[in-house]
């Protein structure tokens, strides 16, 4: 019994700097994050999870090195390949999200929106695409997450 402790601590103490879920850098061009943070999960957990039928926070530290009047948030979750939109709430980055537009360049600034995992949702492993885009359409800042629906 000890035995069998002392190995579920040793694992508990190791699993999180061996699959710790990562997030990737999927084009930001003109900005750049420092950290990307979701309400749910541990920058420590495998994968990070999303409960069905409850809200998530997601929150951007990023900076930018151009002037961005207009800022729209676009969502994907990719399923095998396939890029499915991802519907929030109130797209406009500039509006409900703690942004002051324009964005200047060398500020720091901090991004949060709140979306809704739908009971309807399948129970899958996906990948979420983020991006804030610019009103040229170019992304400002562009996250890559995997996640597990349950
Ligand atoms: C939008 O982003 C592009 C690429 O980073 C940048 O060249 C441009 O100045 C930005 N702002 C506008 C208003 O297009
Ligand atoms: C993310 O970065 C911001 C600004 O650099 C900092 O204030 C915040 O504490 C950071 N959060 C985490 C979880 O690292
Ligand atoms: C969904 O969430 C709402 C509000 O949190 C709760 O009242 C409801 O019971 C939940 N439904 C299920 C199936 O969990
Ligand atoms: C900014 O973009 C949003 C769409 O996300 C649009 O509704 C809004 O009119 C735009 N604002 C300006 C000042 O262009």
């Amino acid at each position: 019994m000890k035995h069998v402790t002392f190995i579920t601590v040793v694992w508990g103490l190791m699993l999180p700097s061996i699959f710790s879920f990562h997030i990737q850098d999927c084009g930001s061009k003109a900005g750049s994050f420092t950290n990307v943070t979701i309400s749910s999960c541990e920058g420590t957990d495998p994968v990070c999870v999303l409960k069905k039928n409850s809200s998530v926070t997601l929150d951007i530290y990023f900076t930018t090195s151009v002037t961005d009047n207009n800022v729209t948030a676009e969502v994907h979750g990719i399923i095998q390949g396939l890029p499915i939109p991802w519907p929030l709430p109130d797209p406009n980055a500039c509006h409900s999200s703690g942004l002051t537009c324009p964005l200047q360049p060398g500020n720091n600034y901090h991004y949060t929106a709140t979306f809704p995992v739908l009971k309807s949702y399948p129970r899958i492993h996906l990948e979420v695409k983020w991006e804030l885009k610019n009103e040229s359409g170019n992304d400002v800042v562009c996250a890559l997450f995997p996640v597990r629906i349950m």
